[in-house]
């Protein structure tokens, strides 16, 4: 079971990132000098990722335009002799085979991700979610691709969250396999408090098998009156072997604005160019608070 193949879901509303996302979308709001959804492909191919499928609409072809080439952009960086940022420009294009297909009608990620079952056919595919930004030394998703092969079963990455956070996410029903990997037998879409499994939540990276696509055809809405993925997820894991990967890394939900300003704030101080200034600019500002 090879995972040659990822699925990046990017056709949300962005809503809690409004006024800023009603043109601009929220994949391509700048993480210091880069749009988010660059952390996300370069995540997947780091993580043996050969294709990927942007499922986007109407309003996001910003993307498209980014991973594309530039010509007039890159003969004028060329004769100017900027050959960091021209290397930079060609580099994004040049990342992976990136396709896309459009969800016509915003019907929620479950919706989303069955959009690609043409592309996937029928082999293990993963999913990372078009706003979640993953900081780990051994990238989330390749960690999720190799417990989803050591068990021949699809996989959710989770971490555990407190209580009255994991109303705002999936709680998954787990057993212990060996060190932070569970089998799944169960889930819940924004728990009720009677309704939460465990602390375990899920956070936006999966391997699933092509099984998950004739499920989610037949799905009914959900939560929020949309498609849920975990609706869909809930079922593959009654039918077939899923497990649970306590990832090592952070987490960051660039969708709303304190998680966008936190990895903003954590990249930016890594950043070998602005790290340095940021980090004696905050240690002033702290003074000054
Ligand atoms: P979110 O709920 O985080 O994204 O969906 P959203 O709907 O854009 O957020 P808000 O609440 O309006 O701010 C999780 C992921 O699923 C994608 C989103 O783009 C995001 O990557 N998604 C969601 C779709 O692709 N299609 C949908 O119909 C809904």
């Amino acid at each position: 079971m090879k995972v040659r193949k990822a699925v990046i879901p990017a056709a949300g509303l962005g809503t809690r990132m409004l006024p800023a996302t009603k043109t601009v979308p929220k994949e391509m709001l700048p993480m210091v000098d880069k749009p988010v959804i660059q952390y996300i492909i370069e995540e997947a191919v780091a993580s043996g990722i050969e294709d990927i499928l942007i499922v986007t609409n109407r309003a996001k072809s910003a993307m498209d335009d980014y991973f594309d080439y530039y010509p007039e952009l890159e003969t004028r960086l060329n004769q100017a002799g900027k050959d960091k940022e021209l290397f930079e420009v060609r580099r994004a294009a040049d990342l992976a085979n990136i396709f896309y297909v459009r969800q016509k009608e915003t019907r929620g990620l479950g919706h989303a991700i069955s959009r690609a079952r043409r592309f996937v056919g029928d082999e293990p595919f993963a999913v990372l979610l078009g706003d979640d930004i993953m900081r780990a030394e051994k990238p989330v998703t390749l960690q999720l691709v190799e417990a989803a092969e050591k068990y021949g079963a699809s996989a959710v990455g989770v971490q555990k969250v407190s209580t009255e956070a994991i109303s705002r996410y999936s709680s998954v029903k787990v057993s212990p396999l060996e060190e932070r990997i569970f089998s799944v037998s169960d889930m819940n879409e924004k728990p009720s408090p009677e309704q939460i499994f465990s602390n375990y939540a899920i956070l936006g990276r999966y391997v699933l098998t092509p099984g998950i696509f004739e499920i989610l055809e037949h799905m009914r809405p959900g939560y929020g009156g949309e498609i849920q993925l975990t609706d869909g997820l809930r079922e593959l894991s009654q039918h077939s072997r899923m497990v649970a990967v306590d990832f090592e890394g952070r987490r960051y939900d660039t969708g709303n604005l304190n998680g966008f300003l936190e990895a903003t704030i954590d990249f930016a101080l890594d950043h070998p160019a602005s790290g340095p200034w940021l980090r004696k600019f905050i240690q002033q500002k702290a003074k000054e608070l």
